[in-house]
């Protein structure tokens, strides 16, 4: 059985006073029946790790480098975020793909980065609006799939996230039966490159635009094992209901 996964990702939002969220999370959820996971941005992971303790809540990075140090200005190892107290790290968010020109391969080095320092990875893939227009999404996803994922991945250390570009933050989701088509696509590709024990024990989660209004029918969609969410995951109220949506999910 895979257990479910709330993960929240507060993008470049956040100062020290947000923290106080992460507080209203673990009293609302203090024996969650899915895992629980936000990502706030590197500045306040330390923070944040220290704050939740040995409460139900993971906190991970939005990103990582490949190498484990050196001379890389500006940017954070997969090892630092593990000593910083991380469990996890978001990977190829489409905004890190467009803003920062990543690729597939440098998602997967960093992947194997991140698995190798003992985080849990959350590796996003998803379309864009013209891609799906020109029903292109599973041959995007295919290889999205194909070239982001390490071969160092196992059913505990991977987590897929499908992202519809055009449904991030833009309050458009696809239908439940475009979910599900993706959902199951996915699955079958990790099943066909990984083997079922590893296919069938990875986490899928759909992420853009997941609100608690529309958290309970997009749970309800076959393969779907949760949400990553980005505007709704900042205020722990909005944050709750999607996990509350969840827990009720069967
Ligand atoms: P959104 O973002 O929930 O604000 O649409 C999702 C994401 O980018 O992970």
């Amino acid at each position: 059985m895979r257990r479910k996964l709330a993960a929240g990702n507060w993008k470049m939002n956040g100062l020290s006073t947000q923290l106080d969220q992460l507080d209203a999370l673990t009293t609302a959820h203090t024996d969650p029946t899915v895992d629980l996971m936000i990502c706030p941005p590197d500045t306040l992971v330390g923070a944040a790790a220290a704050r939740v303790g040995n409460k139900p809540l993971m906190i991970g990075g939005q990103d990582c480098h490949h190498a484990t140090s050196g001379a890389h200005t500006g940017d954070t190892s997969a090892e630092m975020l593990a000593d910083a107290g991380a469990k996890a790290v978001i990977l190829g968010h489409s905004e890190r793909r467009e803003d920062h020109g990543e690729s597939d391969e440098l998602i997967r080095q960093k992947a194997r980065a991140a698995h190798e320092a003992g985080l849990i990875t959350v590796i996003c893939v998803g379309e864009s609006l013209e891609q799906r227009e020109a029903a292109n999404t599973l041959d995007i996803i295919g290889g999205q799939l194909a070239a982001s994922i390490p071969d160092n991945s196992t059913g505990e250390n991977l987590v897929v996230a499908y992202e519809p570009i055009w449904a991030i933050g833009t309050g458009k989701i696809p239908t439940l039966d475009q979910i599900g088509e993706v959902h199951d696509f996915i699955r079958a590709r990790l099943e066909r490159r990984f083997g079922t024990g590893v296919g069938r024990s990875t986490r899928l989660l759909y992420g853009g635009s997941v609100k608690p209004a529309n958290a309970t029918e997009i749970f309800a969609v076959s393969n779907v094992d949760g949400a990553l969410v980005g505007g709704a995951s900042l205020k722990a109220e909005d944050f709750t209901g999607i996990i509350s949506a969840l827990e009720a999910a069967v």
